[in-house]
């Protein structure tokens, strides 16, 4: 790896940064000051800037605690994202682990780490992802049954996969589904008749929203939970 890739990604400093703090006499390999950004670097070197140790900071695996209306995205021109609710220090490389629309709330998965990421969201994995509905109407039994067995989506004619459905009262279901089609719960429902007002995701895999997360904070992963994946 190159000095200038080195810094930027241990001092968390744009590569144009690292050039600067470089060409400055700042850094140094194996103590010898060293000017030359484009300096390869084997691994087993000793780098230090103002002569504090550097070191590659490892993948990142976080969750958040999306409120509404903050977009699934790493940049928006109209909207604060995932992203923004994070130090500035974290959001480099992160990729979010399955999108929320924007009105919806709950669980976000984040991480650098692309294929981790891809096992989370893969279809082929068809990882189970919990939602808790609020609808518009009470849903009839019929309809419920319809949920569990699959729907058509409108423009589309496969139906969607087995899901399970819990009853918590008249108009709010828990609803689990093992797909990630577009808008699927929204549609889902619609397909029976009936329209979502407020949806919240609860669980992914193995992963549930820590309840001491409030809206808009965030934690890492623990280890047991990154490796459910
Ligand atoms: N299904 C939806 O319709 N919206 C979401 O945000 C997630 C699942």
């Amino acid at each position: 790896m190159r000095l200038d890739y080195f810094i930027a990604n241990s001092a968390n400093v744009s590569r144009k940064e690292a050039r600067r703090l470089i060409l400055a006499a700042r850094a140094s390999v194996d103590g010898v000051i060293c000017k030359k950004a484009a300096t390869q670097l084997s691994g087993s070197e000793r780098v230090t800037l103002d002569d504090e140790s550097m070191v590659l900071p490892g993948e990142r695996y976080l969750m958040l605690h999306k409120p509404e209306g903050v977009v699934s995205a790493t940049t928006d021109s109209e909207h604060p994202t995932a992203l923004d609710l994070l130090p500035p220090d974290w959001r480099r490389n992160l990729h979010i682990a399955g999108r929320l629309d924007k009105d919806t709330t709950g669980l976000l998965l984040l991480s650098t780490d692309g294929q981790w990421t891809h096992r989370v969201t893969s279809p082929r994995a068809e990882c189970p992802k919990t939602y808790l509905a609020t609808l518009a109407e009470p849903l009839p039994d019929d309809a419920l049954s319809q949920l569990e067995k699959g729907v058509e989506l409108r423009g589309e004619t496969k139906l969607t996969a087995p899901a399970t459905v819990e009853r918590l009262n008249e108009d709010r279901l828990r609803l689990t589904i093992s797909e990630g089609r577009y808008h699927q719960v929204k549609r889902m429902l619609a397909a029976v008749g009936n329209r979502v007002v407020a949806l919240h995701r609860e669980r992914i895999g193995a992963v549930s929203l820590d309840p001491e997360l409030v809206s808009g904070n965030y934690r890492e992963l623990s280890q047991a939970e990154i490796d459910s994946f």
